[in-house]
């Protein structure tokens, strides 16, 4: 089926679900939405997408993406995701996917850095490599348990800073994440927003969360887009790809994820 296709399939299923049922409360009518795309989830182009692009020789060095190392070896793809982010020694970093995948397409193929930032998020006419990358790469760890590990120093280092930054309040409207994301119950408009602090929906917003296909952009977004958005909702600086702030952040969600069954792409609105 074509992403057009697809795209309208998915606007239909989300208006029926924002329709407030007499009937049904209308998380009950999100839920039925966010199932009902699950079946049938357009995200999986992306993943077919990215593996094409793992393995096809690119960029200026010509080169593949199979000697990359995710953390578990070079060109070892299954089960890299559920060990996220974690400490290189080749870069000295603690690194989530997006990083270190630009990290490969620097290092391997030759491509470059403000460019691989530039085209990041994909727009109506020009998809992006990184969101089918990330998209194909984080399947590739379905079934398995998240298990981020916390043995270097590094590791534990950006965990805790991404735990300060959870909870530190700042900017023009003083939010910290915990503003919104730590009560149950607690909506912006229609969405239910999780609450951080219980680890069974941790476990729901990092192993079957991102990356998504997101029907109200009929793409396939990651978790660095997502951050970039929460944070700009709190009104702060942009936060920069593949920043350590932002590999803190998920460092912090995804260490307290541990035990979550992977299912990715996930679906959200
Ligand atoms: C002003 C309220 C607000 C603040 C502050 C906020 N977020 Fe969010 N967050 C949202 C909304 C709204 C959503 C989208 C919910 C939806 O569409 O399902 C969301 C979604 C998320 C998700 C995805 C949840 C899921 O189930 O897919 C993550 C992860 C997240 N936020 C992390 C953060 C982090 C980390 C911070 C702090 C840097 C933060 N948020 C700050 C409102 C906020």
């Amino acid at each position: 089926m074509t992403r057009s296709v697809y795209a309208g399939l998915t606007a239909a299923a989300l208006f029926c679900a924002a329709v407030p049922l007499s009937a049904q409360n209308s998380a009950d009518a999100l839920a039925i939405g966010r199932q009902m795309l699950a079946e049938d989830n357009p995200g999986e182009l992306w993943a077919q997408r990215g593996e094409r692009l793992f393995a096809e020789k690119r960029g200026p060095k010509g080169a593949s993406l199979e000697r990359c190392d995710l953390g578990l070896g070079p060109g070892k793809v299954a089960g890299a995701f559920a060990q996220l982010p974690r400490y290189f020694a080749d870069t000295d970093k603690v690194q989530d996917l997006e990083s270190r995948l630009m990290t490969c397409m620097v290092e391997l193929q030759g491509f470059k850095r403000e460019d691989i930032i530039r085209n990041r998020f994909g727009t109506p006419d020009r998809d992006s490599d990184m969101e089918a990358l990330v998209s194909y790469v984080g399947s590739k760890s379905n079934r398995m348990q998240m298990d981020m590990p916390l043995a270097h120093a590094k590791e534990r280092e950006f965990y805790k800073s991404g735990e300060y930054l959870f909870f530190r309040r700042s900017g023009p409207l003083d939010f910290s994440c915990a503003t919104c994301h730590t009560e149950d119950g607690k909506r912006v408009r229609l969405q239910d927003l999780p609450n951080m602090m219980d680890p069974k929906q941790m476990q729901m917003v990092v192993s079957t969360g991102w990356p998504a296909y997101r029907g109200t952009q009929a793409s396939v977004r990651t978790m660095q887009h997502r951050l970039y958005d929460c944070n700009w909702q709190m009104r702060q600086a942009d936060l920069g790809f593949a920043s350590d702030t932002s590999v803190a952040l998920t460092s912090y969600l995804n260490g307290r994820a541990k035990g979550g069954v992977i299912q990715l792409p996930g679906v959200r609105r």
